[in-house]
């Protein structure tokens, strides 16, 4: 079977990773998957239906329920509660085994498609022609995230949102389904000093020569 160019980028939350699968996308003409929004409309539908985070059989039934479309187009998942729900309910195995399949079924699209999360490289896609984890240090991250929400009139402090990092990074990295965590064979893309431009630049190199390398 011909390979497709499936390119899976993962890495912790505003590591840039988004920006840059999504660049990815344009400039190869693929489909593109924000997978971290998944995760969010899972957790703000425990939310609105009355539920609490805690509950493992209603983050279940939510994301059992879910229905993938538009998601990119709904602001309230952009919110750090989304994010903070998100990162609580993607620890329930029940939750990630039921968008497993439509993860999947993305990345199999003819020709080919991108990915961003956290386990695409693990666990969603292992046979990943390209593969890319995205990173930078905690503080840069911080910084970024917090740019954004002022940006768009959140009122939240620079500490809170570094705490807020950490403690995430912690939780997708320590969890025991599909921790968040570099494939063997994912070439890491430190942007802590670099801009979106040199980031993305990076990341193509990489989707070149991971191209050069399986004849795609
Ligand atoms: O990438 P993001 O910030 O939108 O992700 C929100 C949370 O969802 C993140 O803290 C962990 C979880 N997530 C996950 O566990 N697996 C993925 N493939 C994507 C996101």
């Amino acid at each position: 079977m011909t390979q497709s160019l499936v390119i899976a980028v993962d890495g912790p939350a505003a590591s840039g990773k988004g920006t840059i699968a999504a660049r990815l996308a344009r400039e190869y003409g693929l489909p593109h998957l924000d997978t971290g929004l998944l995760y969010r409309a899972v957790g703000m539908k425990v939310l609105a239906d009355g539920h609490d985070l805690a509950d493992e059989a209603a983050a279940v039934a939510a994301a059992q329920s879910l229905v993938p479309t538009g998601l990119s187009d709904d602001e309230r998942l952009t919110t750090g509660e989304a994010g903070e729900a998100a990162s609580r309910v993607a620890g329930y195995p029940g939750v990630r085994a039921a968008l497993l399949d439509l993860q999947q079924a993305f990345a199999r699209q003819p020709g080919g498609a991108v990915l961003d999360g956290r386990d695409i490289g693990t666990v969603i896609t292992p046979d990943a022609p390209a593969k890319l984890f995205v990173t930078a240090t905690p503080e840069v991250r911080a910084s970024r995230r917090w740019k954004q929400l002022t940006a768009r009139g959140f009122d939240i402090a620079y500490e809170a949102m570094l705490t807020d990092i950490r403690i995430r990074d912690e939780r997708d990295a320590g969890r025991g389904a599909a921790p968040m965590v570099q494939a063997e064979d994912a070439v890491l893309l430190d942007t802590t000093d670099l801009s979106i431009e040199a980031a993305f630049d990076a990341a193509r190199r990489i989707v070149e020569a991971a191209r050069a390398k399986h004849g795609l």
